[in-house]
Parts: C-alpha cells; structure tokens; sequence
C-alpha cells in the first residue's frame, strides 16, 4: 500500500516548468554553463617606474604595485606560468621628463620601450601591449597636444596630436611591442597609426583600438598610479564619450574597425556591459573589455571591508564580461584569476 503523501493536496503546486531541476548539483550545472572563463581571456596591465628592483604600492589600488623593469620582467615569467597570453604597460613618468608636448614618449629608451626589449629578450612568446596616448608624459596630464587660449581655455589639437601619436607608436613598435593600443580617442589615429606600421614594415603588429572609450570616473585610481591626476587640467569629455551614449560608441568601433583596427576594447567594463554586447552583435569582432582601475579598486575596497566575498566578486565580475560578448578583459585581476582557474 502506498504511504499516503505527506503533501496534502491542497499544497502541491502544479507547476509545469522547473528550471531548478538544472540547477540541483554541481555536475548540472556544469553541463548547461553557457559561458567560461579561461586565462586565455586574460591580459594583465602592469605600472612601471624607474629604478631597480622596486616595487612601490599604488595606494588606491591595494595588490597593485608600480614596478621597476626587473621586477616587471619578474611578473612577466609569472604570466607565463600562469598561460596569461599578454600582459599590458603603463609607465609612471618622473615629474621631471613630464613636458606640454609629452617628448619622453617618443624616447627610444623611455620605460615602456625598457620593459619591451627586456621581456621580449626573455620571454619572446609573450604577447606585449602597449598604451598609446601621452597623458603619461604630458605635464597637462591630457591625452592629446593642448592649445591655451589667453583666456586659460584649452583645446585639444586633433590632427597635431595624431603625429604625435604615430611616432610613440613607432618607438613602441621598434622595442618589441606585438600590439597597440591607442587609448587616446583623436579621431582618425587608426588609420594613420596603420599606415606608419605598414610603411616601416610592421605588417603583424596588431591594434587593439580603445574604441569606445568614455570620460569616465572610474580611472581615479589610474590617474593616481601614474602622477597623472594632480596636473590635470579640466577634464577629457572633449575627446572621450559621454556615458549617456551607445549608438555613438557603433559609430566608433565601425570607424576603427574600417581603419584597420584588428581588435577594439570598450572601457570602463562592468558599467558599459550593454555596449560590449551591441558591439559584438553588430561587429562580430574581437572585441575586448578593460575592466578599470576604480572597477578593480570598489571590489578590493569592498572585500578588505568584508563586505563582499572579494574572490566571488572577482569571478563574477570577469564570467559577466563573457557573457556580454568580450572575447577577453583587461584586468589588474588577471594574475589572482589566473592563479583560480589553474588551482580549479
Ligand atoms: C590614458 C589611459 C587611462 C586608462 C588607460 N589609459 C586613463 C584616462 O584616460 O584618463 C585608465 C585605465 C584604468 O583606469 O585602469 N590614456
């Protein structure tokens, strides 16, 4: 004889769908995963600073530091270990090579071009991407060339910065660099980035377009790493794009794209998740996401507080941009992730 149900009747919902049944263990839940996070999805920016073996914290960043060229060479043999295919260069200029024209850019020897020569020599498979703007080196703290009216406003000079642009590109070129990375948003750099490349014969070196890249404040920490926030004046809402805006960030990517962009990246990350999604449905190319210093910066903050499980946020955070349609993220995260996935 049957037990009778300890569910009356009354109490049994009729319900025809159950998506928990999906989710009722963990091998389910693997099997209908739609997306995955690998450290093939990973690069790693790392800060640069004169010296010898130094490590200086970036205090708005807790677990980033500010590194001199050996110690970068260092964490570039971690990347290897950890299989993260490139890692990403972001100089802190001294105050003193600081100028209005940004001249330590076009420096066959400045930082940058330093930690090229020196981990290309060591670790040739290592994919190396470098930044182009000068707000590193200008002592404006803009992207770009700046002219300043009488009156104290300034403007920045499009066309003039775009020269400018193409020589650090070619002086990254020269020391090793696989990709470039023009951050600054002049209109029209692309192509002329391209071209230069082409005409000195660096027919595969690659670039990564911060194609839709907004003035956003989510680059305070950034702007602290690399001295540049104090001297800035204004602000960059000249060139970078207004948050209220996605359909101008097509118009950006197809720009690139046409240009001879062969990747594009959207910055910020996680505040921007729509716009990496209408980018990868219209485009279908590889397209990248820079999950920014404050990004990284409010999840560290928020976890050393114990507010949030920062190791959960992490991963939750990074699976999101894959979920959005980045083939990859830029991450100050990138070595913790790695270290993750590999330990899984
Ligand atoms: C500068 C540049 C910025 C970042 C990358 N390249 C800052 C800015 O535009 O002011 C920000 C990265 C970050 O916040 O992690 N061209």
């Amino acid at each position: 004889m049957n037990k009778p149900s300890r569910i009356s009747e009354a109490h049994r919902l009729d319900i025809a769908h159950r998506p928990r049944r999906n989710r009722k263990a963990e091998w389910a839940r693997r099997l209908v995963s739609e997306h995955v996070l690998t450290t093939s999805d990973l690069i790693w920016p790392l800060f640069l600073i004169e010296g010898k073996a130094k490590r200086v914290p970036v205090a708005a960043m807790p677990g980033v530091d500010r590194l001199s060229v050996d110690e970068a060479v260092r964490e570039a043999e971690r990347a290897v270990k950890l299989d993260i295919p490139a890692i990403a260069f972001f100089p802190y200029t001294e105050p003193h090579l600081k100028d209005e024209h940004g001249s330590e850019a076009f420096n066959e020897s400045n930082l940058v071009c330093k930690a090229c020569r020196a981990i290309k020599r060591e670790f040739p498979a290592l994919g190396l991407v470098t930044d182009v703007a000068l707000d590193p080196y200008t002592s404006h703290g803009h992207d770009g060339l700046v002219h300043e009216h009488e009156s104290g406003d300034i403007r920045i000079l499009n066309d003039e910065t775009v020269k400018a642009l193409v020589r650090q590109s070619l002086n990254q070129a020269r020391a090793g660099a696989d990709v470039i990375a023009p951050s600054d948003m002049m209109d029209g750099r692309v192509g002329a980035i391209r071209e230069a490349l082409d005409a000195e014969g660096f027919l595969d070196v690659q670039i990564l377009a911060y194609a839709a890249k907004y003035a956003s404040a989510f680059y305070g920490p950034f702007r602290d790493a690399l001295g540049s926030a104090g001297a800035l004046k204004g602000d960059k809402r000249t060139y970078q794009m207004d948050p209220a805006n996605s359909d101008e960030a097509l118009r950006e990517v197809e720009l690139d794209l046409d240009e001879g962009a062969d990747m594009v990246m959207i910055k910020p990350g996680m505040p921007y998740l729509d716009v990496i999604r209408r980018v990868k449905d219209e485009f279908g190319a590889p397209t990248f996401a820079y999950q920014v210093s404050g990004e990284y910066s409010m999840i560290m903050a928020a976890a050393e507080r114990g507010w949030i499980d920062g190791d959960k946020a992490m991963m939750e955070s990074l699976i999101a941009f894959k979920r959005a349609g980045a083939d990859g993220v830029l991450t100050y995260f990138a070595p913790r992730a790695a270290e993750k996935l590999t330990a899984a």
